[in-house]
């Protein structure tokens, strides 16, 4: 019979073997490739010793190609829960170096576990993949257990936060399930995402393209908009991560959190009043407002490298979480095209799942004009945005900056689509279009050179501003920069407490 001290000891083996994964020399080539591995990742992300895992020994249960002897305790695949900033929340994490980190009925059971109970508690889920996709030799168990991740991905949408980092190379199933959270961090240089690789696109369409042009960090982060953030380095990643977390609230029943703010929230910012340019047709960094205006002038952005005619990100006004949308005229002139308003159209439903105010900042000289984009969709894109902020329940509050022309007025936040608070700047230009644009079409044919000048000078006197708006109401208020910060805090005082809801209904049909 065995005593005491060797059962302790056997478990402790157990446990060993478990957290080894695929051996030291497997763990080795991870480190080589620049990744840490799951558990290194893990105690990065979360506060000291606060790392509980589950299932740690759970082992697959496939018999086929000789995998009956080829067992590893938790069969790479981390889970358990912990806390980011004293706050709860759940993580699994793929152990590349068990099977490539690759899905298997058992370890899918093991996320199924932690997803339901992360809905139960009302705690996000954080997933850091690294992962060949499918086990192989289970076959459709494996894809099963795919299907039963999918489906509460998308019942968790909208209830508890879900973030996936991508951390190695992510292949078929493991990008789908990433692609259903709210947010995809991606390291540079050695994450990868797709759903079919180099070498099938080589077979199939004769295509030749690397890994990295393929399905890199910065493919997904600046050219298919699939990814959100791209960091450095695995650390860099789960950084950012904890500091994403730092905006969030738990789950959909709560609001954000709030912390104590050190900034002056009656700081007056007297370089606000230059950083729009007399000239309408000069670009300006609208990041400098933002910046200028928030709490320790901390913005986080959301999507930095993709449609960058657009800002999206997270900041805190007062201590509080906001979420900022707004027209960058530094790039393409600010202008919304598709991808601009799908960028900002899923920001803003981020928001308003999760009770995070939303601020936008607004200088559009309309819709982007050409073929591309007409047969790309702009009208069912563009429309995106206008269902999202329309249908948002949470504080909205607009500013309008310099321009706001065309159906990019009505879109970006205006009154009439439910805004609660509209401010502009004496240098906003409200209209139908530009003056140059208006004139050229009432006067078609009609002007000599200087006819025309003085007629597009009377068009911007009379209309190319925000005092025919705040006339009829649609501008609450015409505000100097120097005063935005204060005039922010206190729009979102003002509705620290509003109630809104929308028509009941088993859910809206944006326009996909
Ligand atoms: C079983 C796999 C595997 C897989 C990798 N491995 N992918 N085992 N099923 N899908 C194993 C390898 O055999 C190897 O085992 C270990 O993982 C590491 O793989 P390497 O190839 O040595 O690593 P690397 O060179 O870094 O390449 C990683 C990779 C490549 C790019 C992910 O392995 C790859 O292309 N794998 C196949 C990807 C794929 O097509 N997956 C199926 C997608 S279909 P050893 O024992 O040698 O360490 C899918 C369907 C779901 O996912 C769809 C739902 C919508």
């Amino acid at each position: 019979m065995q005593t005491i001290e060797e059962r302790f000891q056997f478990f402790e083996d157990k446990n060993r073997k478990a957290e080894l994964g695929g051996g030291v020399d497997k763990i080795a080539k991870i480190h080589k490739s620049g990744r840490m591995t799951a558990r290194e990742r893990i105690q990065t992300l979360l506060d000291v010793n606060s790392f509980v895992e589950m299932d740690k020994l759970v082992m697959h249960r496939c018999h086929d190609f000789g995998m009956g002897h080829n067992k590893v305790p938790g069969d790479g695949m981390v889970t358990g829960y912990g806390k980011i900033d004293g706050r709860q929340v759940f993580v699994f994490a793929q152990d590349f170096t068990v099977f490539g980190g690759t899905m298997s009925r058992a370890n899918a059971d093991k996320v199924v576990k932690i997803m339901d109970m992360a809905m139960r508690m009302g705690a996000p889920l954080i997933g850091l993949n690294d992962s060949g996709g499918a086990r192989i030799q289970e076959g459709v168990e494996s894809l099963a257990g795919y299907a039963d991740i999918f489906y509460r991905n998308v019942m968790a949408s909208g209830v508890i936060p879900q973030i996936s980092a991508i951390m190695g190379p992510c292949a078929g199933g493991a990008v789908y399930s990433p692609a259903m959270t709210d947010f995809i961090f991606m390291v540079k240089e050695s994450s990868y995402m797709f759903v079919t690789g180099p070498e099938v696109i080589k077979t199939v369409t004769h295509e030749e393209v690397t890994m990295e042009e393929l399905g890199g960090a910065m493919s997904h982060n600046a050219k298919s908009g699939v990814a959100h953030f791209a960091g450095e380095n695995d650390e860099q990643v789960v950084l950012m991560i904890r500091e994403l977390m730092s905006f969030l609230p738990s789950n959909n029943m709560e609001d954000p959190p709030t912390q104590p703010c050190t900034d002056d929230i009656m700081r007056q910012d007297e370089k606000l009043q230059t950083v729009v340019p007399a000239d309408p047709n000069k670009p300006y960094d609208m990041k400098d407002i933002i910046t200028t205006v928030v709490d320790n002038h901390n913005f986080f952005e959301v999507m930095p490298h993709y449609a960058q005619n657009i800002l999206t990100g997270f900041a805190r006004l007062g201590g509080k979480p906001v979420g900022l949308v707004a027209n960058q005229p530094a790039f393409l002139a600010g202008v919304l095209d598709i991808n601009s308003s799908i960028k900002a159209a899923r920001f803003v439903r981020f928001c308003d799942c999760f009770n995070i105010p939303i601020i936008t900042f607004v200088d559009v000289p309309g819709f982007l004009p050409g073929t591309n984009q007409e047969f790309g969709g702009i009208i069912k894109h563009g429309a995106k945005l206008l269902y999202a902020f329309s249908e948002a329940t949470v504080p909205k509050i607009t500013l309008i900056t310099r321009k706001a022309y065309g159906g990019a007025y009505d879109v970006m936040s205006s009154k009439h689509i439910g805004a609660d608070v509209n401010y502009a700047y004496p240098t906003a230009e409200i209209a139908v279009m530009g003056p140059e644009g208006a004139v050229n079409i009432i006067h078609k044919g009609k002007l000599n050179e200087a006819d025309r000048t003085e007629a597009v000078d009377h068009y911007r006197h009379t209309f190319a501003n925000p005092y025919k708006a705040a006339e009829l109401g649609y501008v609450d208020e015409i505000i100097l920069p120097r005063q935005t910060r204060t005039k922010l805090i206190q729009a979102l005082e003002l509705t620290q407490n509003k109630s809104k809801t929308n028509p009941p209904k088993k859910h809206g049909n944006i326009p996909l």
